[in-house]
C-alpha cells in the first residue's frame, strides 16, 4: 500500500516526533525495578509478604489458599482457538521507550514497594513488562469464552446509507456480559487478585461500564469490589448501580463523605458534578487503608491497555478472514485509552515490525479533549495527587468536565502508553462535540441495528467524518464499537 496516497483525514491534530523527553532503552531495562505507576499512597503497613521481589511475568500465579485455588481453578471447557492465548504488549515494539511515571516526592521513578499496596503482583510485573507476548492463563480464557472472540462486522448496510465505496468494518465489543470492552481487564485483574489473597477491589466509575464490570469479574472470583461513582453519571443511570449490587458489590457517589478526600472535595466544591479524577482519589485512598483490599483501575494504566489487546489481536485474525490484507484505518474513542489502546496496539506493533501502514485516530469528546486541547506533561492520574506523577497528555487536574453522557470519556489525562503512541507520531486524534457523535450513534443504529454506548458513537463519528469527507474506494475503514448502549437509553431522548 501506498501511504502517502492516503490523505490524512480533516481536523485531526498532528503530533511531532520529539525524542528529547527519552531516555535510551537500556535506561528502561534498568528501570524494571522502578514502576511506572502509583507512589504516593500510604501502606497499610502488613503487606510486606505480597510484595513483589521481581518482575517476571508468569503464566500461573500460585494460588494462596485451597479457597482460592478452586475458583481460579480450569474448569476444563473447551475453549474455540479463536480465543486469544496471549496478550499483546506495545512496549516491546516502541522505537523509543516511555518516560517513567515519578514519585511526586523525589521526582524519581516509582518503585515496585510503592504499587505493592494497592496492585497485585503479576500485575505489577505487566506494568513495567516489555516482553512482546504474555500468555493469558487458561482460567481467563475460559471467562473470555463467554463472549470472545467479538464479532467484526462489515457494516454494509452503513455503506449503503452513506453511499460509499469505502468497505467499513465495526469491532463490537457490545456483548460481553456487561456490554463493554471493561470486562478484558476486569477478569484479568480479578484473577490476579483472588490468587493473592485479597477479597476485596475498590474503583472509580463513570458511567459504570467499568464498574459493573468490575463487579461482574469480581462474583466470578469470590470477591466483591467497592466502586465510587462519579456523581453526575450516579444520579442520571442507576441501572449499572443496579447491574454492580446484583453481582454482589457495591457503589457510592463521589465525591462522598466516606473518605477524607471526598470530604475535603465536598467541602470545596459542595455542588461539583464529580470526575473520573475525584473518584480514583477516593478509591485508592480506601484500598490504601484495607490490607484485604487492592485498587483495580479500568483504563490508563500499562497492564490495562496489554488486557485490551485481545480486541486487536482478535481483528488481525479476523480481518485476514475477510480476505482484507490491512486495515487502513482504524477509529476508537478515547476517554482513559484502553479501548482505543486495545484495538489499535496490535496493528500499531504490525505497522512497526512488518511495514503495513494502518492509521489511527483517537476520538475524544470536545467536552474533555486532552489529547487535542491538553499539553504533554507530567501529571497526577487523580483529582487529590494520590497517584505518581504520569506522562501524559493533560487537561490538569483541576480540570472538571461538562457532565455528557459519555460518563467513560470525561476524564482529564490519557494513558501513557497511549500518549506516547500519539507524540511519536504513531497515532492521530480528533475531537467530536456531543450531537454530532449521538447522530452518528443514531445512524448506526438504524442501519446495522446495534445502539452504540455514548462513548463509542464519537468513535462512529470519527469514521463518518473521514467516509464522508476522505475515504478511497475499497479503502478498509475500522471502527471500534467499545460497548451497547442499552443502560444509556435516556442519553437518546430529544435525539431521535
Ligand atoms: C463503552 C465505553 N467505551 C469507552 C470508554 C472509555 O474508556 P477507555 O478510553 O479506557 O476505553 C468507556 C469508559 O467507561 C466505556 O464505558
Amino acid at each position: 500500500m501506498d501511504s502517502a496516497a492516503v490523505a490524512e483525514p480533516p481536523r485531526y491534530r498532528e503530533r511531532s516526533r520529539d525524542a528529547d523527553t527519552f531516555s535510551s532503552r537500556e535506561d528502561v531495562v534498568t528501570q524494571a525495578g522502578h514502576l511506572p505507576c502509583w507512589g504516593a499512597v500510604t501502606s497499610h503497613g502488613n503487606d510486606h509478604d505480597r510484595r513483589p521481589e521481581a518482575t517476571t511475568v508468569s503464566q500461573n500465579p500460585g494460588p494462596s489458599s485451597d479457597a482460592t485455588s478452586e475458583v481460579l481453578h480450569t474448569l476444563g471447557t473447551a475453549v474455540p482457538s479463536t480465543v486469544p492465548t496471549r496478550w499483546y504488549n506495545l512496549n516491546a515494539d516502541f522505537p523509543e521507550p516511555m518516560p517513567p511515571a515519578l514519585n511526586p516526592a523525589t521526582d524519581e521513578p516509582v518503585t515496585a514497594d510503592d504499587l505493592a499496596p494497592l496492585f497485585a503482583e503479576e500485575l505489577i510485573a505487566q506494568e513495567v513488562s516489555t516482553q512482546r507476548y504474555i500468555d493469558i492463563p487458561q482460567a481467563i480464557r475460559e471467562v473470555y469464552a463467554l463472549w470472545r472472540p467479538s464479532p467484526l462486522v462489515r457494516a454494509r448496510r452503513l455503506e449503503r446509507e452513506l453511499g460509499t465505496k469505502a468497505k467499513i468494518y465495526y469491532k463490537y465489543e457490545g456483548v460481553s456480559p456487561t456490554g463493554s470492552h471493561k470486562p478484558n481487564t476486569a477478569v484479568a485483574q480479578a484473577f490476579y487478585n483472588k490468587a493473592q489473597g485479597i477479597s476485596k477491589l475498590t474503583t472509580e466509575t463513570g458511567a459504570g461500564q467499568w464498574g459493573a464490570s468490575l463487579a461482574f469479574a469480581c462474583a466470578l472470583f469470590d470477591m466483591v469490589a467497592e466502586v465510587w461513582q462519579v456523581r453526575a453519571s450516579y444520579d442520571a443511570k442507576p441501572y449499572r448501580r443496579y447491574q454492580m449490587e446484583v453481582y454482589g458489590s457495591s457503589c457510592h457517589p463521589s465525591p462522598s463523605d466516606l473518605t477524607a478526600s471526598g470530604r475535603e472535595l465536598l467541602d470545596r466544591m459542595p455542588d461539583t458534578t464529580g470526575s473520573l479524577g475525584m473518584a480514583i482519589s477516593e478509591a485508592v485512598e480506601v484500598a490504601a487503608g484495607d490490607p484485604s483490599a487492592h485498587y483495580a483501575l479500568g483504563s490508563v494504566l500499562n497492564h490495562v491497555m496489554i488486557h485490551q489487546s485481545v480486541i486487536g489481536e482478535e481483528l488481525l485474525e479476523q480481518l485476514a478472514a475477510a480476505g482484507e490484507e490491512q486495515a487502513d484505518i482504524v477509529f476508537a474513542c478515547a476517554g482513559g485509552g484502553s479501548n482505543l489502546a486495545g484495538i489499535t496496539f496490535p496493528l500499531i506493533g504490525q505497522n512497526l515490525r512488518e511495514g503495513t501502514t494502518t492509521r489511527f485516530m483517537a476520538c475524544e469528546p470536545e467536552a474533555a479533549p486532552s489529547i487535542t486541547k491538553g499539553e504533554y506533561r507530567y501529571d497526577f492520574g487523580d483529582v487529590a495527587g494520590l497517584t505518581p506523577k504520569l506522562m501524559m497528555y493533560t487537561l490538569g487536574t483541576d480540570f472538571v468536565p461538562p457532565a455528557i453522557h459519555a460518563g467513560g470519556l470525561r476524564y482529564h489525562g490519557m494513558s501513557p502508553m497511549v500518549s506516547h503512541a500519539v507524540h511519536l507520531g504513531l497515532m492521530g486524534a480528533t475531537a467530536i462535540d456531543q450531537d454530532t457523535s449521538f447522530r452518528a450513534g443514531v445512524l448506526l443504529a438504524r442501519s446495522e441495528g446495534i445502539i452504540p454506548a455514548p462513548e463509542s458513537t464519537h468513535a462512529i463519528a470519527g469514521a463518518l467524518d473521514y467516509v464522508t469527507t476522505s475515504a478511497r474506494p475499497d479503502e478498509v475503514v475500522v471502527i471500534g464499537v467499545s460497548g451497547n448502549g442499552v443502560l444509556d437509553l435516556p442519553a437518546y431522548e430529544g435525539r431521535v
